[in-house]
């Protein structure tokens, strides 16, 4: 298929304007995207193009019941030069069952490498290089059908879109302050929870502005369905390390699979330490606040990383944890799931996909 890729390079980079010493988190796309269409029953045209507006027409029902999913990996510049992105067959994994969850035709995992190495190649001039930073790719497929019943559209898009990053937080060594939430829920059983759709960061936003504005910098989420067990941290997955034991969640369909929970689990056994993924109540956490057994406790996700965990109110009943500040253990993992994002460190589980920057872009324009 990608035999039919066309391409139309930017006439002018606007990578000069940037100041990558001042980088947010994403609020600057790099010059090019990676697009196909689905019609008649295939995807098609695959084009690389510059980052630019899509038109759509106003009923597209997308924009009406939200049938979109994405995903969220990122591209590294080592010391060496060496470009590495982190665990896309996790990222295509998770794309294929948030596709059949939304009911959308999900692409080649070939197209999904193809067009990850094609906009490095291309925009390889926007690849972060200083630690901390990286080039966030952003994949996204939603329906294009311009109607008003609720059914799946036939049409959709696939964009691919990239952009340099710092950290979620400007300060990831900062720990945040976490608001349970007894009022709200993210996803409910037989719900979306586990996909990476749009409805689920949209049910996330009043309840995360209200923990805003008491100060806090995120919600901790529990269940659904009794709202007892902890479920999420904002957008990421949360751990505790009771004592010597670290535990997080279990994935039972409510939860979004993260690549970056995911890494830190086998790093944790690397490390030797004992690790359950199982169903963990506030009641439960609090009370080892309160006994002084929870030493640590952060978030994880790709955008975030590893973000500490420094409070956690509940009931108007505050829990401090290690003083307010990044653990040991913590730190441990932040340092080295970046060394081995970066090359700094033997990529031992094979986790990182090397892209070479070669001329076949510049040759096929
Ligand atoms: C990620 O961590 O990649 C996410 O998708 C979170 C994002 C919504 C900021």
């Amino acid at each position: 298929m990608l035999e039919t890729l066309t391409i139309d390079r930017i006439a002018e980079s606007r990578r000069p304007g940037v100041d990558f010493n001042q980088l947010g988190f994403g609020n600057v796309f790099s010059d090019h995207m990676f697009s196909m269409v689905y019609t008649g029953g295939q995807w098609r045209q695959p084009e690389i193009l510059p980052y630019g507006d899509i038109g759509l027409a106003p009923g597209v029902a997308t924009l009406h019941y939200g049938q979109t999913v994405f995903e969220g990996l990122k591209a590294f510049r080592g010391a060496d030069g060496t470009v590495r992105v982190f665990r896309p067959d996790k990222n295509i994994q998770r794309l294929r069952a948030s596709c059949e969850r939304l009911c959308i035709p999900m692409i080649d995992d070939e197209i999904f490498y193809e067009a990850i190495r094609l906009l490095i190649e291309i925009d390889h001039a926007w690849i972060p290089a200083k630690r901390g930073q990286a080039l966030y790719i952003r994949p996204i497929i939603f329906g294009t059908e311009s109607h008003l019943e609720v059914r799946p559209s036939a049409t959709f898009r696939f964009l691919m879109m990239t952009s340099p990053v710092r950290t979620y937080y400007e300060d990831n060594m900062a720990a945040i302050a976490l608001k349970v939430d007894e009022r709200y829920a993210r996803s409910a059983p037989g719900g979306t929870g586990s996909a990476k759709t749009a409805g689920n960061y949209a049910a996330s936003l009043l309840p995360g502005d209200l923990a805003r504005r008491e100060g806090f910098d995120q919600v901790l989420w529990l269940d659904g369905a009794e709202h007892r067990y902890v479920e999420e941290v904002g957008q990421m997955n949360i751990f505790f390390r009771f004592r010597d034991e670290v535990i997080t969640p279990e994935l039972r369909g409510t939860i979004l699979p993260g690549v970056t929970r995911d890494s830190v689990l086998v790093l944790l056994r690397d490390f030797g330490v004992p690790v359950a993924e199982r169903r963990i109540s506030i009641d439960e956490v609090m009370q080892a606040g309160r006994r002084s057994d929870l030493l640590e406790s952060f978030g994880a996700g790709t955008a975030a990383v590893i973000a500490p965990v420094g409070r956690i109110s509940f009931r108007g009943e505050t829990l401090t944890v290690n003083e307010n500040r990044m653990g040991e253990l913590t730190r441990r993992l932040y340092e080295e799931i970046t060394a081995i994002q970066t090359g700094e460190i033997a990529d031992r589980h094979g986790w990182n996909m090397l892209v070479q920057i070669s001329e076949l872009v510049s040759a096929a324009s």
